[in-house]
């Protein structure tokens, strides 16, 4: 899917949220590892990663050709920051109105407006594609994302308290949360 906007930040800056293409592989791939490294509260270590510049880069030509699924990036000074993607649970009849969504940005970038346009236009997109709903599970913890969720009108539905098992801290309970679309 496409996707193309400048928005201003809380600090004057502009900042692109554009869908991710073959080129942006290394630059989107080295922003994933620095979120990865920042917080505990993403599903992996940057030590489990799998993916190298050229996966990545296949991984975003297939979102960027994709009806459905899209990863988005946010670029300031053309530098990746943050991403965020809208991907389909699953093909099966019973589960295809269904999409996840994820998002990370650098935390040198936090507090400026970027999150939240990202969400917006992950929502945005995720109706556009024509999902009934957009779902995501957030460490309980997590009070920044959880407060960003709930203001763009996700709900909590439940909640799993071994959701995730930290190296650091131990059991971290998710969250699970859910936008109706239509
Ligand atoms: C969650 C995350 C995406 C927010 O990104 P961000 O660019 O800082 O978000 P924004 O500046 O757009 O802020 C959006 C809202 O988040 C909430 N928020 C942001 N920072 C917060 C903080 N320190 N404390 C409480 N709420 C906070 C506020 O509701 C804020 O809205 P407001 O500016 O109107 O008050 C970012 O912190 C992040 O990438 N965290 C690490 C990865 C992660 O946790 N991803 C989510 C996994 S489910």
């Amino acid at each position: 899917m496409e996707y193309d906007e400048t928005i201003i930040l809380k600090n004057g800056g502009a900042c692109r949220l554009r869908n991710g293409t073959e080129k942006d592989g290394a630059l989107a791939l080295a922003n994933y590892i620095l979120t990865h490294e920042q917080t505990d509260y993403l599903l992996t270590y940057p030590d489990e990663n799998i993916m190298t510049g050229e996966r990545e880069s296949q991984f975003l030509k297939e979102r960027a050709e994709s009806a459905d699924e899209i990863e988005l990036l946010a670029e300031v000074e053309g530098v990746v920051v943050g991403l965020a993607g809208v991907s389909r649970v699953g093909t099966a009849e019973k589960v295809r109105r269904r999409a996840e969504f994820g998002i990370s940005v650098d935390k040198n970038y936090w507090g400026l407006g970027i999150g939240r346009a990202l969400t917006r236009a992950c929502v945005a997109s995720a109706r556009r594609a024509g999902y009934a709903q957009l779902e995501l599970a957030v460490v309980a913890e997590n009070e920044a994302a959880i407060a960003l969720y709930r203001s763009e009108g996700f709900v909590e539905y439940g909640r799993n308290p071994k959701g995730f098992y930290s190296r650091y801290s131990g059991w971290q309970e998710l969250v699970l949360m859910r936008l109706e679309l239509r």
